[in-house]
């Protein structure tokens, strides 16, 4: 058997895992690992490299993608991209095809598998842990605790200088970073897609707060906030599956903060720190499991499946479910976090 895999759509901790736990489970089992470069525009283009026990022996510790990824929608483009995409697949006779992304990049292997006959296994990667049918994607554990680190640190300083310091999380239509981290870090404020709390709350709060003696504040906020005025974005600019460059809310929500309560705000911008650097033990072995049972699908032949964490379970479940919604954040864990708010 030959099978090739990709990691596609934004990197996160751990992909390094499961290539590994892929490539070791296939080999052992008489199979050769291709890997494409870049996502799906590795497919696009036939650019590959071979992936061996050898070579992928020492990489879990490693952060990124030894793959490379990228956000390329072979559906943007379907009349010329799909027919390159299957002919890529015909050249290098792959019996399957594991692809190892969110729900852009399992979108399109929903789409290749039902509607063009591609023999694809699921592994859902996202730090923003949004994906629905699984309890946790790899690369969200790491990402909280990059946050949770740098909320620990702003406390010190915003404590020395009485300050409040409003801290941006990544998340697009779910807090799941913002709402852990906040949690962890003992935000006074918690503001996520799901739940967001207006401006002159967000002031009153704070003020009261103030007036009985606190000193200094932390607030953690999505990315994907609405304000009053509506979402922040970065001027509009989209990538290939549609999604507008999200980033600015904390500086905004700064300002409204020193202007409605007279404390001197800051504001801090995670972005892609929270997607950098190493896997936590937790991804570690996520990623791990993961691949190891996408490596068994394949050797089943049972395609159209993602696997999924269930409980302490590693399961499969329908490409189609993996996709089907943005998993949020649920209410009872916001009311927990709520009762330390100021
Ligand atoms: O991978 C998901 C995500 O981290 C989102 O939370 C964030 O909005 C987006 O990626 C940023 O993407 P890019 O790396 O393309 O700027």
């Amino acid at each position: 058997m030959k099978a090739g895999i990709l990691t596609g759509g934004g990197d996160c901790p751990a992909l390094n895992a499961v290539i590994r736990a892929v490539t070791f489970k296939l080999e052992k089992a008489g199979s050769t690992v291709i890997g494409f470069l870049d996502g799906w525009a590795g497919v696009l283009e036939n650019r590959t490299m071979p992936l061996s026990r050898a070579s992928t022996q020492h990489i879990l510790h490693l952060g990124g993608t030894v793959l490379g990824t990228s956000r390329t929608n072979p559906f943007k483009k379907a009349d010329k991209d799909v027919p390159r995409l299957l002919a890529t697949l015909k050249d290098q006779k792959l019996d399957a095809l594991v692809a190892v992304g969110g729900d852009d990049t399992l979108g399109v292997a929903t789409k290749l598998f039902y509607d063009h006959k591609v023999n694809v296994v699921g592994v859902p990667k996202t730090i923003d842990n949004d994906l629905s049918s699984t309890d946790y994607t790899f690369g969200f554990d790491s990402a909280v605790n990059v946050a949770m680190e740098a909320i620990d640190r702003l406390h010190t300083t915003a404590e020395a200088h009485h300050r409040c310091i409003v801290v941006e999380c990544m998340g697009r239509s779910a807090g799941w970073i913002t709402m852990y981290a906040g949690m962890a870090g003992a935000a006074d404020l918690i503001l996520i897609p799901e739940k967001p709390l207006g401006i002159p709350e967000i002031c009153s709060r704070i003020a009261k707060a103030k007036e009985r003696g606190q000193r200094y504040f932390i607030v953690a906020v999505a990315e994907g906030v609405k304000l009053d005025t509506g979402p922040v974005t970065q001027g509009g600019a989209v990538d290939q599956f549609g999604h507008e460059r999200l980033g600015g809310v904390a500086e905004v929500l700064a300002g409204a903060i020193e202007k409605g309560t007279g404390v001197e705000t800051r504001h801090v911008v995670l972005g892609h720190i929270q997607r950098g650097g190493n896997p936590s033990a937790f991804d570690r072995v996520l990623g791990t499991r993961y691949g190891f049972h996408a490596a068994e699908l394949v050797l089943k032949r049972s395609f159209g499946r993602m696997v999924a964490l269930r409980g302490m379970n590693i399961v499969d479940v329908d490409l189609r479910e993996a996709t089907g919604e943005t998993k949020k954040v649920p209410m009872d864990l916001f009311s927990v976090a709520e009762e330390f708010f100021v």
